[in-house]
């Protein structure tokens, strides 16, 4: 038998890897999309020892064309669009761009499923972003919490939302929205905060630096481990019909709970000295609050988190200490 094929957008990224991987696991023959580089970064593949076994194609998710052409040839089983400008502080900077990835490529994607593949299923990585400083009266934000995008990542995700809606009710796509709250690892990108935060711990820890600089503190985010989430994605495209779902681990934890934790898992108490306001990390405008509640995709899923905020903490630090050991000589 012929094994599933899937397509994965992002791969590179920090999804993308832990996605292929459980997807190859399962027997799965794995295509990444990778943008034209001179020297492309298989940095993350490689540490989840997947690199060899992906199968890679040109393109970009801004270039209709080249999607048009991937779609056309592998018509593939599954479809899951990880790739995104997914910064939320550099989409204040970058907002152009970042709406061309992140809106226009939905579409792109859509279109060339819609013309070329209409039976291959489509996952699209929403983002508890969407949500903004809206919360239910429970405390938390579940897949009918109303939208309110408070950065241009935010609203380009929206419209990546309802295209993916509109399609799966004009033409019967099975497509589908995953509403992912943060989620984390050991290969998540350096400048997002938590990762920010483990390596500069693990510098601070072995006498590599003495100070990390953030933004503000008061922020509060669900983290999980990506890990955990890839598996949720999957299921999504596995059900009897297309529906969106919120992926949360229902626990929320400040910036600076984060800092704390870290700090205290390598056995720094004094911490405060080592932090730095920097104004350059804090946004034009913020979202304060996000807290999910998984509950539907716990019941028609069978999806829950496996990794604590606390074991998902010591997991980067004890990673990033790893590799900064192995990086500088020190035992
Ligand atoms: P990530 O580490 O930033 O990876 C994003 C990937 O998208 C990178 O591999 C990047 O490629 C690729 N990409 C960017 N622009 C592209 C383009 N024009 N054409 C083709 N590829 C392009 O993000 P992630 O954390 O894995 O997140 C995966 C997805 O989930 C994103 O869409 C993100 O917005 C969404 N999401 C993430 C979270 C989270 O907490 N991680 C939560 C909710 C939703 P290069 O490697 O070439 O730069
Ligand atoms: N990146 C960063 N750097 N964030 C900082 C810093 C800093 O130095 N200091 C404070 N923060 C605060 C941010 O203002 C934000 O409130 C919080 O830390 C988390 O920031 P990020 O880790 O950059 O993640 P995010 O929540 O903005 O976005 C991530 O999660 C979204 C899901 O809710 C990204 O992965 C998005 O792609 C994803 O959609």
């Amino acid at each position: 038998m012929r094994p599933k094929v899937a397509f994965i957008t992002g791969i590179l990224g920090q999804d993308g890897p832990y996605l292929a991987k459980l997807l190859l696991e399962k027997g799965y023959r794995v295509y990444g999309l990778i943008r034209r580089y001179s020297k492309p970064n298989f940095e993350n593949l490689e540490y989840l020892g997947i690199a060899k076994d992906v199968d890679y194609i040109e393109g970009d998710l801004t270039d209709f064309s080249s999607l048009l052409r991937i779609i056309k040839s592998l018509k593939p089983d599954e479809v899951y669009n990880l790739a995104a400008q997914s910064h939320v502080g550099t989409s204040f900077s970058q907002p152009v761009y970042t709406t061309e990835v992140n809106a226009m490529g939905v579409l792109y994607l859509l279109e060339a499923i819609r013309l070329f593949s209409p039976t291959s299923r489509f996952y699209q990585a929403s983002t508890s972003e969407l949500f903004g400083n809206n919360i239910n009266k429970d405390g938390y934000q579940n897949e009918d919490t109303p939208f309110y995008p408070r950065s241009p990542y935010a609203v380009s995700k929206l419209y990546g939302y309802w295209i993916t809606r509109n399609y799966r009710e004009a033409y019967k796509l099975f497509a589908v929205n995953g509403i992912l709250f943060n989620h984390e690892s050991p290969i998540r990108g350096i400048n997002f905060v938590t990762r920010k935060i483990t390596y500069h711990v693990a510098m601070i820890k072995l006498g590599l630096a003495n100070e990390i600089r953030l933004g503000d503190l008061s922020p509060r985010r669900d983290w999980g481990f990506a890990g955990d989430y890839v598996e949720a994605m999957w299921l999504m495209l596995q059900q009897d019909e297309p529906d969106d779902y919120v992926i949360a681990t229902g626990e929320s934890h400040s910036v600076e709970d984060f800092v704390r934790e870290a700090f205290e898992y390598v056995g720094i108490k004094d911490w405060k000295k080592y932090v730095k306001f920097d104004p350059r990390f804090k946004r034009p405008a913020e979202v304060y609050d996000l807290r999910g509640d998984a509950s539907k995709a716990r019941r028609k899923l069978g999806w829950k988190p496996k990794v604590s905020f606390k074991e998902l903490v010591a997991m980067m630090v004890d990673a990033d200490i790893e590799r900064l050991k192995k990086k500088h000589n020190i035992k």
